[in-house]
């Protein structure tokens, strides 16, 4: 394992590559990337990046963002199938239907959704600006949300709009993260507080403590002790990695995502002597998407 991280290191600094990693990797690749973070702060970090090579790692739809914002950058994804099912649960055609059938909403997308469905899209969110993204549009104007029918339920209920959403879901969170759960895991650790993840539906949402998104559940962690996490179980193992002594519990074991496994520390440095899998998007694809990206985080400053 020390070798492999030590190639990493020479092959980072020899071709001016950065790691990016979302919170729900690895320990181990959580360890040997030079940032950590969620959707929005990852987003960031790769637009502002100097490097050459960003080799991301996390699923497709991640390092597709990274490589439109940062087009001087060659974006890699170690591994090529790593994706994301709710991403794929809407396709940039089922969009224009349903858009046409709703002249002059605005359609607001989550970011786990494929290049082609941002480009189709006004505004972008994640899980930590979702709110505020759905605020920012004008009072009057119906709303089209995509593809994550929980975030959009969530964000409409926090605002107090009317939102259209579309029906796609996590299945990680939307069947690994139930009510049964809650109801179970709450009785046995009472007093815990319950951080649970925007893509949970609505029952779960509406009992627990907080919603908040990945970094948000690692910042509260950083600060309290005796937390339920109620989302993919990666981030479960990191925080108890951090932070040994507290006492942090998953909402279910069973919550995992398989396409954040799928990269390993092998992959990482394949993914740096190969130069491999590099992110390409069709420029005209690109700039309308990065419109989109654009307008979430100017809103996101
Ligand atoms: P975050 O932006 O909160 O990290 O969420 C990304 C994700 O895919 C959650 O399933
Ligand atoms: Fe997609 Fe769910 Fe995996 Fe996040 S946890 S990447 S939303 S499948």
């Amino acid at each position: 394992m020390n070798e492999i991280i030590e190639q990493i290191k020479q092959l980072k600094a020899e071709k001016s590559a950065i790691i990016l990693a979302h919170n729900y990797q690895a320990v181990e690749i959580q360890e040997a990337a030079d940032y950590r973070g969620d959707s929005l702060q990852l987003s960031i970090l790769a637009k502002e990046a100097k490097a050459d090579i960003i080799v991301f790692c996390g699923v497709r739809f991640m390092a597709e963002t990274a490589a439109i914002l940062n087009p001087g950058a060659r974006v890699l994804l170690p591994v090529a199938d790593a994706g994301c099912p709710m991403a794929d649960m809407i396709t940039a055609e089922q969009l224009r239907e349903f858009k046409a059938q709703h002249p002059g909403a605005v359609v607001i997308c989550y970011v786990n959704s494929s290049v082609e469905v941002k480009a189709e899209s006004d505004i972008c969110c994640t899980s930590s600006n979702a709110v505020k993204i759905v605020n920012s549009i004008p009072k009057h104007t119906p709303i089209l949300f995509v593809p994550d029918q929980n975030l959009g339920t969530w964000a409409a209920k926090q605002t107090g709009r009317n939102v259209i959403v579309w029906d796609g879901y996590c299945p990680v969170h939307h069947w690994g993260l139930t009510l049964r759960h809650l109801n179970e895991v709450k009785a046995k650790y009472p007093g815990y507080k319950l951080l649970a993840h925007p893509e949970c539906r609505y029952e779960v949402l509406e009992l627990a403590d907080m919603v908040m998104s990945t970094s948000g559940m690692m910042n509260y962690v950083a600060e309290h002790d005796e937390v339920i996490l109620a989302t993919e179980n990666a981030m479960v193992d990191y925080l108890k990695y951090k932070y040994p002594d507290k006492k942090i519990e998953a909402l279910s074991t069973a919550a995992i995502c398989q396409n954040m496994k799928k990269t390993g520390i092998e992959d990482l440095l394949l993914a740096l002597q190969k130069e491999q899998h590099l992110i390409e998007v069709e420029p005209q694809i690109a700039a309308r998407a990065v419109a989109c990206l654009d307008r979430m985080l100017e809103l996101s400053r």
